[in-house]
């Protein structure tokens, strides 16, 4: 079982079953660290892992989806004529930019909370690179961005990070118009894949990259709760 800290909780990844006396190593890893929110990444839970994340008050959540396309898209999903985007300007930028992710993710705490101290440790990580942050301005104000990331995997992809509109400029076409845009970008770098993850629950992302010929490579299941400190 892998235990990391993100953010201001915990996540447990475990990519095979795990034993009971597993789960407890990491539940205890956890309440030594001091506790806070979990999220356990799980595919297919057995019916002893349902139980253990019960038994220590975790409940299941919206599954998480792994979505993966070829790059570049199909001719057809074209930048929109005239539709521009800037880099993100680190340090200028910040505060408007949560105020905005906070808006757009207002019913995803772990992403919608997301503090200046948390921006700025992404904004320090060695694969930050300010030229994939997509900003779209609309009267001098932010109202989407698409924030990409390149993979040095085998073979390489790129994938879409974290992607918000506004909600006062929801349903105009922004979150298309910078998904293409983002993947365009990645195209661009040579990439031939395309990924990014989103919960099984959010119908209207799942809907636009289904639109742009994304597919479902991969769920895990999800179990959330607090874990209180030793
Ligand atoms: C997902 C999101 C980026 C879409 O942005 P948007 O600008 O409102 O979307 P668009 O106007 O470009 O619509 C593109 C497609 O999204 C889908 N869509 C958008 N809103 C939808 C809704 N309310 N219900 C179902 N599908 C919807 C449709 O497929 C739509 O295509 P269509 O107009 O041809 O039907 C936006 O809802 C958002 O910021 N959500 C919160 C943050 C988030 O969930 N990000 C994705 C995390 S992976």
């Amino acid at each position: 079982m892998e235990i990391s800290r993100i953010n201001r909780g915990w996540v447990m990844r475990s990519h095979d079953h795990v034993s009971q006396a597993e789960f407890n190593s990491a539940i205890t890893s956890i309440k030594s660290g001091g506790g806070g929110s979990v999220r356990w990444f799980v595919c297919e839970p057995s019916a002893d892992e349902q139980r253990f994340a019960t038994s220590h008050g975790l409940t299941l959540d919206a599954p998480l989806l792994h979505m993966r396309c070829d790059l570049p898209l199909a001719p057809e999903h074209e930048v929109p004529k005239g539709f521009a985007t800037r880099s993100f300007r680190p340090g200028i930028d910040d505060e408007e930019w949560l105020a905005v992710n906070a808006r757009a993710f207002s019913g995803h705490p772990e992403q919608g909370n997301w503090t200046r101290d948390v921006l700025t440790a992404r904004l320090a990580e060695p694969w930050f690179d300010a030229s994939g942050f997509l900003i779209h301005e609309i009267e001098g104000r932010i109202a989407g961005y698409c924030w990409t990331k390149t993979h040095r995997t085998i073979p390489p992809s790129g994938e879409i990070y974290v992607i918000g509109v506004d909600p006062a400029h929801h349903g105009k076409g922004l979150g298309r118009a910078l998904t293409i845009a983002g993947f365009a970008r990645l195209a661009s770098l040579g990439l031939r894949n395309g990924m990014l993850y989103v919960a099984g629950d959010n119908s209207a992302a799942i809907a636009l990259y289904e639109s742009l010929g994304m597919r479902v490579v991969h769920r895990d299941e999800v179990f959330v709760g607090d874990v209180r400190a030793k």
